[in-house]
């Protein structure tokens, strides 16, 4: 009995990592559905070779005194330590080898119906959505995809190699500098996953990271539709523009519908709408963006936005206010 739950207590903390927002074997995508059922089939086959093993190494150890005769011991070795790992070995093999071509990284991309540039930067994510109708929105630290759909992203960086990744989608690929990268991924369940950089990039590369959220085909294209077109927020009365202004944050910053362009920081034209804030890490709500504002190092250590120390609390509550109505 006690036997039985040591072994619970064993595989508790090995179980509980197959489900989750962002677990690769709890899988919602085409993609991450193989590399799921690939690792449980390598698991089987190991296991095989495994209780073999061990089951010989007791016979051996505690129920057999006498040596075997020799006849029999050779038949053990040859069926047991030959035939029976060169057949598990050679079917896994087989395996794997015939999922490859549907897990390169660009397998399908020629029937991909959105394409999606990722760019990595320290400590975040640009990001822009491209449907060939030429709907073409900008975004920041977030990934929205229609069901059922085959995306094509294009990965590329700025600063360090970043690594892209969505557990439960599929993945991952590199984000380097000076070059392209391709990624193809189809989602099957409707979701709120999460994605990670999975290359050390920097102090706060753990820190690094993004809601992945897998819509409905029609809720998405709405969604899209309405990101194409500047926030109706942008001209909300109030002081938080006029502050927005007077900081300076625009020479980073690009919001939609107004003369802020640039592309320094993450684009902010509907940030109000996001579900976290400084890439995944605090969730979204005019309070966590003014404590971003406010001191955006103490969240994300190595964040390049300076510190707005010289703020007061009802200023940064206004920049964040209207910050939070872009929706
Ligand atoms: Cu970006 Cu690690």
């Amino acid at each position: 009995k006690s036997a039985g739950l040591l072994l619970v207590a064993a595989l508790t903390p090995v179980l509980s990592a197959c489900s989750g927002v962002q677990s690769a074997l709890d899988p919602a995508g085409d993609e991450s559905g193989q590399v799921a059922r690939l690792f449980w089939v390598m698991i089987a086959g190991g296991l095989q070779i495994w209780t073999f093993v061990v089951a010989l190494s007791l016979y051996a150890s505690r129920w057999k005194r006498e040596p075997l005769p020799e006849d029999k011991a050779a038949r053990v070795i040859f069926w047991g330590g030959a035939m029976l790992p060169v057949t598990v070995l050679a079917a896994l093999l087989a395996y794997a080898l015939w999922l490859m071509p549907s897990l390169r990284p660009i397998a399908g991309s020629d029937d991909a119906t959105l394409r999606i540039e990722v760019t990595g930067r320290q400590f975040w994510w640009h990001v822009v959505y491209q449907r060939p109708n030429g709907v073409s929105v900008v975004s920041a630290n977030e990934i929205r995809l229609p069901v059922g759909e085959r995306v094509e992203f294009a990965l590329t960086s700025t600063d360090m190699i970043h690594s892209f990744w969505i557990p439960a989608l599929g993945g991952k690929m590199d984000l380097i500098p000076g070059r392209q990268n391709r990624l193809s991924l189809k989602p099957t369940k409707v979701g709120t996953y999460r994605g990670q950089c999975a290359e050390f990039c920097g102090t706060s590369h753990a820190l690094m990271a993004f809601p992945a959220i897998v819509m409905e085909g029609a809720a998405f294209d709405a969604w899209l539709n309405a990101r194409s077109r500047p926030s109706s927020g942008v001209e909300a009365p109030g002081m938080g523009r006029a502050l927005f202004e007077r900081e300076r944050c625009g020479s980073c910053h690009r919001i939609a519908g107004t003369p802020w362009q640039a592309t320094a920081g993450p684009d902010l034209s509907h940030v109000g709408s996001r579900l976290t804030v400084g890439a995944g890490q605090l969730a979204s709500g005019s309070e966590a963006l003014a404590s971003f504002i406010a001191d955006a190092s103490a969240v994300k250590a190595g964040a390049h936005m300076p510190a707005n120390s010289h703020l007061s609390a009802a200023e940064l509550t206004e920049i964040a206010t209207w910050l939070k109505g872009l929706q």
